[in-house]
């Protein structure tokens, strides 16, 4: 395919070398002359490891090129990607005065070539960005509209300073986030030379995407470095510890607890964190992150009884009560929490968990007690179908068969909240 790329930073010439590689013909476009010099002779205009040998490698072929003229490079290839940097503002908003002044410029150049072309973000932008500011520039520059005088798709970088050729080569998966079908199929046919999961999904989630993995990577380090200080806290070797929790590839290093659903709970976790957190607060060892992870749950269990009271409904019915399913208790129950917050505020409230019936059946001895879930139980029946008849609302906190059965029964009429899964209500 013929593309030209904007912008021959980072991004841009990594992306145009790599391009190259795999048998398209790219056109380099920069405001600096000397990046478009070194690029137009196959040396790269920025320092990453291999990158001048691999631009020296497909300039042989006569496939790369760097011009200064965005127009001219429009109109002789069929896809553009965007690659120019996106800044903050003094208050930390995002500036997108370079991307817009490029989309600008190919707006101007579609107008004028007439001809189906196709526009690429890989700048960095927030959510709803592509589908909002960039489809009006374009529709203003062109005359025309999204999917007949041009095309549109967000596809995020998210290769690494330092390994990026690599990253390129060998990426964990590519993101398309399409606005015209059209678009996202020049690009999957573009990227069909790697082997790796393609993920053709809207704009909105690719753009949600690149920030959901570079908020992660920094919570990485953060919880890393509290962790370090919690260690040398204790007098222990805080790599040490890293070494072992990372060997953890069940809980700890995996896809576990990183689906939405509701706020956690259970006999250990919001017990330990607030036992280490209180001993960091004596011991004073400066964990900011750690120190309101409490508070940011709460504030899950909040929003989900702000959307139930939203509904304006007042007979409210739980499937399932305790923490999760097959546990017998309420203690550490992030639901019974939730149904604690609604009979406050003048809800009615009943609930279906059969274990924690058959729980409360039995002679148990607890260690600790949990006052915010006491009494609770009494709000319990076994009686399932006359409690979905009398319900308005009905929160789901699990897909556990009990729960699915009747669920499955459920007539569309019922307000469900989904807490084991998408928190929708509908
Ligand atoms: N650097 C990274 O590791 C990385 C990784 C993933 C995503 N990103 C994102 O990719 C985007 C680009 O990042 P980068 O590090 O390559 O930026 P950069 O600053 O290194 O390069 C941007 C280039 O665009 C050029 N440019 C600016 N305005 C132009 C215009 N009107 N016409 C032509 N060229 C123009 C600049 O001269 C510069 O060479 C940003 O949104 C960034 O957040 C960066």
């Amino acid at each position: 395919m013929k593309i030209s790329v904007i912008g021959l930073g980072f991004v841009g010439t990594v992306t145009g070398a790599c391009l190259c590689e795999l048998g398209h013909d790219v056109v380099g476009v920069d405001l600096d002359p000397g990046k478009v010099d070194l690029f137009s002779r196959g040396r790269a205009p920025v320092l990453e490891p291999h990158l001048d040998a691999l631009l020296a490698k497909v300039w042989v072929s006569g496939r790369l090129r760097g011009v200064s003229d965005l127009a001219a490079a429009v109109a002789e290839t069929d896809l553009t990607f965007v690659c120019v940097g996106t800044f903050r503002h003094a208050d930390g908003t995002q500036d997108l005065s370079a991307v817009e002044k490029v989309v600008q410029g190919i707006g101007k150049a579609i107008a004028a070539k007439k001809k189906f072309h196709s526009v690429v973000l890989r700048s960095t932008v927030l959510p709803g960005t592509t589908r909002g500011r960039i489809v009006a520039l374009l529709e203003r520059e062109t005359g025309g509209s999204v999917g007949e005088t041009f095309g549109l798709a967000n596809n995020p970088e998210f290769t690494r300073e330092g390994s990026a050729i690599a990253d390129f080569r060998n990426p964990s998966r590519i993101v398309i986030g399409e606005i015209d079908s059209r678009t996202g199929d020049r690009l999957a046919s573009i990227y069909s030379g790697i082997d790796a999961l393609l993920v053709r999904t809207s704009a909105e989630v690719a753009e949600t995407v690149k920030y959901a993995d570079n908020s992660w990577h920094a919570l990485k380090v953060v919880f890393a470095n509290e962790m370090d200080a919690i260690s040398r806290a204790a007098d222990v070797d805080s790599r040490e510890v890293m070494n072992i929790f990372c060997a953890d590839t069940v809980l700890n290093i995996s896809p576990a607890y990183l689906k939405p659903g509701f706020a956690f709970g259970g006999p250990c976790l919001p017990k330990d964190v607030d036992v280490l957190t209180q001993w960091c607060r004596s011991n004073g060892v400066d964990i900011p992150v750690l120190a309101h992870v409490a508070e940011s749950n709460e504030r899950v269990i909040r929003r989900a009884c702000s959307t139930v009271m939203d509904a304006g409904l007042s007979r409210i019915a739980f499937l399932g009560l305790a923490y999760k399913a097959g546990v017998g208790d309420l203690r550490g129950s992030p639901f019974a929490v939730l149904a604690r917050q609604l009979l406050q505020a003048g809800r009615s409230v009943r609930a279906f968990d059969p274990d924690v019936s058959r729980g409360r059946r039995l002679a148990t001895r607890h260690d600790y007690t949990d006052d915010a879930v006491e009494g609770l139980d009494s709000l319990l029946t076994d009686d399932v179908d006359e409690l979905m008849a009398w319900a308005e609302v009905v929160v789901v906190t699990s897909y556990a068969d009990q729960y699915a059965t009747v669920l499955s029964k459920l007539d569309s009429r019922r307000v469900v909240l989904d807490l084991a899964g998408s928190r929708s209500i509908g």
